[in-house]
């Protein structure tokens, strides 16, 4: 059931050295360099992203994901989550608003998994790049690197997915669109959304909490992932796997690692999701074809490379 959570709507990110990570993120993934703050924090967006930003890069001594934040309808749904999380068991922490530059008030809180997350409903919009919304040219003539539209969802690896998986479904009203279960009928991994992409999030079993697989931009086609590939060469980029199809969601995928050792994804395609869909079931025997759609064998460094 819908509880008023629209999309994701920013991440966090540490990385190691902030330039490096800027010629990442801005120069490569082509996303738009929109604010820095006193902290040193700088805030990015893909194109058609309606928000001021929805990528946030902190330099710290360690790479991963400090948090990620979904926009809600409006402030009233916020609060509504907020007493729900609680009564839940989660630990709530208020966060003012400006702590992130042009953002609301966000209310943070713990998973079993170890992940912090967000929900906000205030953030100042910008609107498309360059092209707005009022009589919109079809995209933005000056963008660079692989053009990124938004930022799509993360993939995140941490202990009792079960236990954050239930949180998204029956708090924040999240649908499991596409599983992974094992011969017990255990399930390994879940790809949640709450909207008709393929995954807003998902989530894999593992016994470290609070790490990051990887964060994920949205591109336009097919030929675009091909051409990510290209740039990811002539940049001499760290490469993890692609350009290929997955199984799970059957996007079109190619997977590479920010100078920090955080793993980045770009993609095209993918499946749809309405409320009434079943949700779709790979068994762990088939675990290579789920992933790696072609190959059909896992790689051991796209398994356990995590930050
Ligand atoms: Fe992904």
């Amino acid at each position: 059931m819908k509880k008023g959570v629209m999309r994701p709507g920013h991440i966090q990110l540490r990385v190691l050295d902030m330039e490096e990570a800027v010629a990442h993120y801005r120069d490569l993934l082509g996303l738009i360099e929109v604010d820095r703050d006193d902290q040193g924090r700088v805030y990015l967006k893909g194109w058609t992203e309606v928000d001021k930003f929805s990528v946030v890069l902190r330099e710290a001594d360690s790479a991963g994901m400090d948090f990620v934040g979904y926009k809600c309808v409006n402030e009233g749904a916020v609060e509504q989550l907020r007493q729900e999380l609680i009564e839940y068991g989660c630990k709530v922490e208020d966060i003012p608003e400006g702590e992130l530059k042009g953002c609301g008030r966000r209310v943070r809180f713990d998973s079993p998994t170890g992940h912090l997350f967000e929900i906000f409903a205030t953030k100042e919009q910008t609107g498309k790049w360059e092209v707005g919304n009022h009589n919109p040219e079809a995209w933005p003539r000056n963008l660079t690197g692989m053009k990124a539209t938004r930022f799509d969802h993360c993939l995140l690896y941490g202990p009792n997915i079960a236990g954050t998986i239930d949180l998204f479904r029956e708090v924040l009203g999240f649908d499991l669109a596409e599983q992974v279960l094992d011969g017990e009928g255990t399930r390994l991994a879940g790809f949640l959304t709450v909207s008709m992409k393929a995954h807003d999030v998902a989530f894999i079993e593992h016994p470290e909490p609070g790490k990051l697989h990887h964060a994920s931009f949205f591109l336009e086609t097919w030929e675009d992932v091909l051409r990510a590939a290209d740039l990811i060469s002539m940049t001499d980029t760290s490469i993890d796997i692609g350009p290929t199809r997955h199984g799970l969601t059957h996007g079109k995928t190619i997977y590479f690692f920010d100078p920090s050792g955080n793993r980045s994804e770009v993609f095209a395609g993918g499946d749809y999701h309405y409320p009434d869909h079943e949700p779709v079931t790979w068994d762990a025997d088939k675990l290579g074809k789920a992933i790696f759609y072609h190959d059909r064998v896992l790689n051991e460094r796209f398994l356990t490379v995590l930050t």
